[in-house]
């Protein structure tokens, strides 16, 4: 195998354990980052320190390497189209913009022939009073891009929460206001389809949150098969239709019947797909860098059971205790400062 480099925009946790995938496989990496000495670049080849839609940068990035992905998907569109011209890009730059755009991303979603909650555009005050009266008073707004974590969220429990001041209290920027579902639990699903077309999907995970961030990912989920096969073939069609390369995360409502809602979906590594790197041959990590490298898939199927848990803040303390552990693999991302919400680590605790 030729020895090829990619070119990795964004310098985060993600793009770290893609560029250790890629070492692995004897890929050199380059990473785009302003922040220098970021948890990516750590165990990157190289990294060019510059903004994300910084032409020169994109243009030096394009010329050094053989195929370029992202480890978010809040890479400029525009930036990934113009680097397209020059590069490969994958996962293609109509993932970014079908999954940066909440009202966008569920139109399509239901184009493929999926269901999400119902919503509303809502571009003013007027047009949340109205929203939240079709929805009976309850609901979540959302800001239309950029939020993360829960971040850019406002819950309407019921009519008796006032709407006033809810467009301006996000900003006064495009939001969605989505009907509230009372689901049983959140799974998601991480899967991958190369560039032949063939697609792998891992088991679905269950997802439990905290203050708006994921705090575990359990295996196997508490579904029915019948579930697990909706989850997979709602991500096969979404991958087809994308005429997708590379890993793909999609988070879903499940309801008590059984029948599944699906959330968003993250063009990239996701952090619920992160216990694959215990409880897994080949990693989402491995699967993302063969995929955009024309490599073959690798074997999805888990082997053990498992947990994933998020090292949140002062999580980090807890390290000495996991370490002490049978069966916890631990990782850490290399940040130097703890802050509340900050996400520095994870570990992964094998059931048998
Ligand atoms: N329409 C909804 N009904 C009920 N709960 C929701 C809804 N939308 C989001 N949530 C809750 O808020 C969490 C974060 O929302 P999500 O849309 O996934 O945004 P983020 O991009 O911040 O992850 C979800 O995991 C879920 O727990
Ligand atoms: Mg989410």
């Amino acid at each position: 195998m030729t020895a090829k480099t990619i070119g990795i925009i964004g310098g985060g946790q993600l793009g770290r354990m893609l560029a250790m995938a890629a070492a692995r496989l004897n890929f050199q990496t380059v990473i785009l980052e302003p922040q220098a000495d970021c948890p990516a670049a750590q165990m990157a080849s190289d990294q060019i320190i510059a903004a994300y839609d910084d032409p020169a940068a994109l243009a030096e990035l394009a010329k050094r390497c053989d195929v370029v992905t992202y480890e978010f998907e809040n890479v400029p569109v525009i930036a990934a189209e113009e680097l397209a011209k020059d590069v490969p890009v994958y996962p293609p730059p109509k993932a970014l913009e079908m999954a940066q755009d909440r009202l966008t991303e569920k139109r399509f979603i239901n184009d493929c022939g999926i269901s999400t909650a119902r919503f509303h555009a809502v571009d003013s005050q007027a047009d949340l009073e109205v929203a939240l009266a079709d929805f009976g008073g309850q609901g979540v707004l959302k800001t239309r891009r950029l939020g993360y974590d829960g971040k850019g969220q406002r819950v309407y429990r019921s009519s008796a929460d006032s709407a006033e001041g809810g467009y301006a209290a996000l900003g006064s920027v495009p939001l969605i206001l989505e009907s509230f579902v009372s689901f049983e639990r959140e799974i998601s699903i991480i899967a991958a389809r190369g560039l032949d077309g063939a697609i792998a999907c891992y088991d679905p995970a269950e997802n439990i949150h905290r203050d708006g961030i994921l705090h575990t990912s359990t295996l196997p989920a508490s579904i029915s098969t019948e579930t697990a096969t909706v989850a997979r073939e709602a991500a096969e069609k979404l991958l087809a239709a994308l005429g997708y390369v590379g890993v793909i995360g999609i988070e879903f409502f499940a309801l008590p019947d059984g029948s599944l809602i699906a959330n968003e979906m993250a063009p990239r590594v996701h952090n619920s797909g992160h216990w694959t790197e215990a409880a897994c041959v080949v990693s989402q990590f491995e699967q993302h860098i063969r995929a955009v490298t024309g490599l073959p898939l690798g074997n999805p199927v888990r082997h053990s059971d498992c947990v994933m848990q998020n090292l949140i803040g002062d999580d980090i303390l807890s390290v000495p205790d996991w370490l002490r552990q049978d069966n916890v693999l631990v990782h850490l991302y290399g940040k130097t400062e703890s802050r509340p919400g900050r996400k520095m680590g994870h570990i992964t605790q094998l059931h048998r």
